[in-house]
């Protein structure tokens, strides 16, 4: 058994009850679907708060650390309850995902503000609400913050975003690190940047650096290097402009697994690498260990999560593959066609002695890409059976759209036997609430 929920591609309770339906939590997957429609996102809060001890656990010998779970990985009211209540602030890129934390009674004060493209209007309502930090991004960023908390009369607590030069392997669209990246300062612009913070920005008081690598990481190796590229420029722009930096925030980006051939390291590894590479960098710069930011996003909720959906019409290609599509797709989880990626799923309902047929499992969506799991095995699908795929929670939800019109599916959080909806499904009034219609004469 795999020791980190990360390395797990099931929720932490699941497994088939005496009327061999997949349960998780104590909750029939079946049952979930009846009650509350397909398709459906289930969240199992045992594994939410599990993985989210190990966090806790791995770093506590760590006085200064500050774990900020990713919102852009699945921000709604109930999840940031959650996290909140375990201690976890938050990283948030939009004024979606702040309002969201204060709709839900969140003090920005655990929230650290990142993107390469933040609004006037997003700035200013952050630092009304008096956010943690902001991870400054470019220059443009460095004026217009600094205008906004002038007007304010606020002095703005801020971290410089640099790029770290450091590729992982992992899919390019989610590579950031590396050399030339639309996010942050490169390492030749900082001197340039942090001048500029000196002697043209009063309202900005600058404390550390911030960087994030990619996601859906297997490698320790990056993690040690990128503090290491941290801490030798925190070291040399406090030499250079007898500055007090003492703070870094390294990002997040630890893999999950989603299918059996993928290894990420645990928590615990990933944790003693990152501690490890602190204390060898301190001894080497000679400095005090810095304040630590970790922003994990993925790694926190997409073991989690997954989506039920009902298996409605098949198509056996002559001499070619079987398609089963289900009522659900890239609209509810755009990975697998933008990202290729892959997912392991099963049919939830009894049929584990069916034999397993090789199908494709297609979405319901009018795009020929728009296939969530290529051959897979699963027992005997038919029309009505009900799909469980996995590892869903991460960047699903957040992603999704309504293409083809079609409605935003539910969320329901489980937990000891019990099932309680946390995103209610989309209706058609809500999906065309905001159209407003041609006058008369125009037609
Ligand atoms: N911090 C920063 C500054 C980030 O840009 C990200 C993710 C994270 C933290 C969290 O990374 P995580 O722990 O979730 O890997 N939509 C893609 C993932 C994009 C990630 C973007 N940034 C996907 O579905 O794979």
């Amino acid at each position: 058994m795999a020791e980190s929920v990360n390395q797990h591609i099931k929720p932490f309770n699941t497994k088939r009850n005496s009327k061999g339906n997949l349960e998780i939590s104590g909750c029939d997957t079946v049952k979930l679907a009846q009650t509350y429609g397909t398709p459906l996102y289930v969240m199992d809060e045992v594994t939410l708060r599990k993985i989210a001890n190990e966090y806790k656990n791995a770093f506590s010998s760590y006085e200064k650390v500050n774990l900020m779970f990713a919102s852009k990985a699945l921000m709604t009211g109930a999840i940031a309850q959650i996290l909140h209540s375990e201690g976890f602030g938050f990283d948030v890129v939009s004024g979606g995902e702040i309002y969201t934390l204060l709709n839900a009674g969140i003090d920005l004060k655990y929230a650290a503000f990142n993107g390469n493209n933040k609004t006037y209007d997003e700035i200013e309502n952050a630092l009304k609400n008096n956010i943690g930090h902001v991870s400054v991004d470019n220059f443009y960023e460095i004026s217009l913050l600094n205008s906004i908390a002038q007007k304010l009369g606020k002095k703005q607590k801020i971290l410089l975003r640099i790029t770290p030069g450091i590729e992982c392997h992992t899919h390019e669209y989610i590579q950031t690190g590396h050399l030339d990246s639309k996010f942050g300062f490169d390492l030749t612009q900082t001197d340039e940047a942090v001048r500029k913070i000196q002697n043209e920005c009063k309202n900005l008081e600058i404390t550390g650096l911030h960087a994030h690598i990619g996601s859906q990481i297997f490698e320790t190796k990056v993690y040690y290097d990128e503090i290491g590229v941290l801490m030798k420029e925190l070291k040399r722009l406090n030499d250079t402009f007898n500055l007090n930096l003492y703070e870094i925030n390294i990002g997040g980006g630890l893999g999950i697994t989603y299918i059996e051939d993928d290894c990420p390291p645990s928590v615990d590894k990933i944790a003693g690498v990152i501690l490890t590479s602190i204390k060898d960098n301190c001894e080497k710069y000679n400095i005090e260990p810095p304040a630590l930011y970790i922003e994990p996003g993925r790694s926190i909720v997409g073991t989690a999560g997954v989506t039920l959906y009902t298996i409605g019409s098949s198509k056996q290609v002559p001499n070619g593959r079987k398609y089963i599509a289900v009522d659900g797709g890239m609209a509810d989880n755009p990975r697998p066609s933008m990202y290729g990626a892959l997912y392991s799923a099963e049919i939830a309902n009894n049929k584990e002695d069916m034999p397993l047929q090789t199908v494709t499992v297609a979405g319901r969506f009018c795009e020929s890409g728009d296939i969530l799991i290529k051959n897979i095995e699963l027992n005997s699908p038919q029309s009505g059976d009900i799909l469980c795929v996995y590892n869903t929670g991460a960047y699903g939800y957040s992603m999704s759209s309504n293409y083809n019109r079609v409605l935003k599916p539910a969320m329901v959080l489980v937990n000891n036997s019990q099932s309680d909806i946390i995103v209610k499904r989309e209706t058609y009034e809500q999906l065309t609430q905001n159209d407003v219609l041609v006058r008369e004469k125009v037609r």
